[in-house]
């Protein structure tokens, strides 16, 4: 296996099986940490820097609490636009990075546009960590739900997946690329006009994936043992900031998982996620289900976070 030290997290496509098993059992090790809201020192002379071009809550927190629970520091942004990238300078990725790398030991970024984590990599000498690219990939976060699904089923190979939602989001690519490594038939649901376009399917079909795309959700619902939401009322990823503009519209029923369909269909031990934010696509009445599984997804962003803080910075093998 590739050592993790100063390695970049930029895609879903770049680690294998044993890598993404080695991650999973880092983070099992260092869950304790955070369960526990205990703070250790195992980074405790290190500094993580948030390069945040677009408006995040859970995934630059999630990376400064991990980095606080082990014992790291902080700096960096949550607005661009309030730096020189943001300004009248315009300054460029490559300029930022090499003031960034000074202050930081590791940056995690996320960029409206796609790539821009990788453009940083070209010129860091630190790891960088793609905290989610325009429409590009989320790789994180699909770790976290990893583990989060490990955790809920004791096992990822031989689950049925479900996943919901705009296919042109981040999340859906890197679970895609993610599940190429394991035995795990997946099943979209998109709007037409959202689905899984021509280009990434010829991707998908270079590996060994089993897919398909359905029109409904009450298509697929009952043989999943993961059901992955995604909203279809969303902004535009591409623009560092979109704000709602009028009335955006309801989820139509198709993209709906709702406390009556998983009553009436899902298996009663299918783990349901949502990295959210969410719109209506998961009414709040399935919170106190047990299929909801999105809380306990939410925290374990955190436990994610450490290992792979710890990973790349040298702090575990
Ligand atoms: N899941 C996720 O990426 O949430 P944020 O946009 O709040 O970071």
């Amino acid at each position: 296996m590739r050592s993790f030290l100063g390695r970049d997290i930029l895609s879903l496509k770049d680690f294998d099986r044993d890598e993404l098993d080695h991650i999973l059992e880092v983070a099992e090790e260092l869950a304790p940490i955070a369960r526990n809201r205990q703070n250790t020192d195992l980074l405790k002379d290190k500094i993580l820097a948030v390069a945040f071009y677009q408006p995040s809550t859970r995934t630059r927190l999630a990376h400064e609490a991990a980095m606080l629970r082990l014992g790291g520091k902080v700096t960096g942004y949550s607005d661009a636009k309030m730096t020189r990238a943001g300004d009248f300078y315009q300054e460029s990725i490559k300029d930022t990075i090499k003031m960034l790398e000074c202050y930081g030991d590791v940056i995690v970024m996320r960029h409206f546009e796609q790539g821009a984590p990788h453009e940083a990599a070209r010129w860091a000498q630190v790891p960088i960590i793609n905290g989610g690219d325009g429409w590009g990939e989320h790789p994180t976060q699909i770790l976290t739900d990893l583990y989060t699904v490990q955790q809920a089923k004791g096992r990822i190979d031989g689950l049925n997946w479900l996943a919901v939602g705009d296919m042109r989001m981040r999340t859906m690519h890197s679970l895609a690329y993610a599940l190429t490594n394991y035995d795990c038939p997946i099943t979209f649901v998109a709007p037409p006009e959202i689905s899984l376009t021509d280009e990434f399917k010829a991707e998908l079909a270079g590996y060994d994936l089993e897919f398909r795309e359905v029109d409904h959700v009450e298509e697929a619902i009952a043989e999943a043992d993961v059901i992955l939401v995604e909203p279809v009322v969303q902004p535009d990823y591409t623009k560092s900031r979109d704000e709602r503009d009028g009335d955006v519209g309801l989820t139509p029923a198709n993209y709906r998982i709702t406390r009556e369909l998983l009553e009436a269909k899902a298996k009663s031990d299918a783990v349901l996620l949502h990295s959210l934010p969410r719109m209506d696509e998961i009414p709040t009445d399935v919170d106190d289900t047990p299929w909801a599984y999105y809380w306990q997804e939410a925290f374990n962003g955190v436990v994610m976070r450490m290992a792979l803080l710890a990973l790349v910075l040298g702090a575990r093998e």
